[in-house]
């Protein structure tokens, strides 16, 4: 979708001019220059852009001026149940509602229940390359980074893999086509809730050991969990899971295909990948949240009023000087690197041991059969923003592949 171009960064910003989505960096770049730590817009609504890290992290801190009622980039209309209950997931949940709904979720994606899907994911990686691997060319967006999330999160789930494609289509429709377009997103917004309405009462009547068992047989403070926050917890898997690790395995994946040396060095030092890995979170990070004030505030010199929003630009954050030496460069092996890729404060992402886990593997077992790929054309990459920014196709070769 074409929009008005921006002549004045700082108080006209528009995050989905095609020149931001494509390379937002130098943008931020300008306004931290221009000594601009908050840029305004009037479009769609009042809304503010932090671009430094301590601007970022004193929003996502600040829970009494700042909340996480709607956290889409636009804004948007909240989802309902037919009762005319609020379909609330800890992501748009408030303290103190908030605290005890996280805290049940978190042994789900503890470091020791995330191991568990290694070796699946690993072999899911080696049987998505064996697909393409003898055609010298596939499209690592489309054909790989795509395809894995989805199928860890039914996993999670227990839902069948099969239903990953429409997961991804739904998932889509909500987070970047509907973002544009609210008709759009409630359509796709309805099908993951009418899906889900299936799937619990499937778990009502014969539970597993899967996350939606486990949130209907759950209690805080003696009570059943709410069935509309159930739903909206069980939806937050697909909405949370699947753009964003996909995003991030795609833009890792970008990086090394026209970066020969930091693909060479980690083909030589695989061990290297983890620390890479957070690399990329940092230089990429494709998660931009929003917030609306729930009074009136200040961010830096500007006023806010009740109502208005911000997005809260953790990319912007981990490209910030002040905190980062030489942000701009992707050091594969850098030491210090407090990045903020999965949020800051008491909504940090639930998810990252889990898209840690994904990124590794997808890299690994990438590196281990293809060790040599490039861009087959740079002009042909595109790239979806807004609230996830990462590759959407991403086409390479690699003549030299490895069969294994
Ligand atoms: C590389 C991939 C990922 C990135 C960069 C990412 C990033 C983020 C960020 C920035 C937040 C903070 C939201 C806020 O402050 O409003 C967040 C929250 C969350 N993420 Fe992730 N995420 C990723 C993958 C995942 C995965 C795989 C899952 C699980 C299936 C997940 C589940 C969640 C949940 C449940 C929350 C809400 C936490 C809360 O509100 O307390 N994320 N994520």
């Amino acid at each position: 979708m074409s929009t008005e171009p921006v002549a004045d960064w700082a108080e006209d910003f528009e995050i989905f001019d095609e020149a931001f989505v494509k390379d937002p960096y130098p943008i931020w770049k300008d306004l931290r220059d221009q000594g601009c730590p908050f840029a305004r817009t009037e479009r769609r609504q009042v809304s503010f852009m932090p671009t430094t890290y301590a601007g970022v992290r004193e929003i996502a801190a600040d829970t009494e001026h700042w909340s996480s009622f709607s956290v889409s980039v636009t804004p948007t209309v909240p989802s309902y149940d037919d009762a005319g209950n609020r379909l609330r997931s800890i992501i748009s949940s408030d303290a103190p509602e908030h605290t005890p709904e996280r805290r049940l979720m978190l042994p789900f994606f503890a470091p020791k229940a995330v191991e568990k899907y290694r070796e699946h994911t690993q072999e899911l990686c080696r049987r998505l390359i064996r697909e393409f691997i003898e055609d010298g060319r596939a499209d690592f967006a489309e054909d790989y980074a795509r395809q894995i999330p989805p199928r860890i999160i039914a996993l999670i789930l227990g839902i069948e893999p099969e239903m990953s494609d429409e997961f991804t289509t739904w998932v889509q429709g909500v987070l970047e086509l509907g973002l544009q377009d609210e008709a759009v997103r409630e359509h796709y917004s309805e099908i993951i809730r009418n899906f889900f309405v299936e799937e619990i009462k499937k778990r009502q009547e014969n539970p597993g050991d899967d996350l939606i068992s486990f949130l209907l047989q759950a209690e805080i403070d003696g009570e059943p969990v709410p069935l509309p926050v159930v739903r909206g917890n069980v939806g937050l898997m697909l909405i949370a899971g699947i753009d964003t690790t996909w995003s991030s395995i795609g833009s890792a994946l970008w990086h090394l295909a026209h970066h020969p040396e930091d693909r060479k060095r980690l083909v030589d030092e695989p061990e290297l990948i983890p620390t890479a890995v957070e690399e990329f979170l940092r230089a990429y990070s494709p998660v931009t949240m929003a917030r609306v004030a729930t009074k009136d505030t200040m961010l830096g010199d500007r006023p806010v009023k009740a109502g208005e929003r911000v997005v809260l630009t953790f990319p912007a954050a981990n490209r910030d000087p002040e905190v980062f030496e030489s942000p701009e460069e992707v050091i594969i092996d850098r030491q210090k690197n407090r990045h903020i890729a999965f949020g800051s404060g008491i909504h940090r992402c639930a998810g990252s041991n889990l898209a840690r886990m994904e990124m590794q593997v997808a890299i690994e077992e990438m590196l281990k059969m293809i060790p040599e790929f490039e861009l087959e054309d740079p002009d042909a990459v595109t790239w979806a923003g807004g609230q996830v920014r990462g590759p959407r196709n991403l086409p390479v070769t690699f003549p030299n592949r490895t069969t294994i």
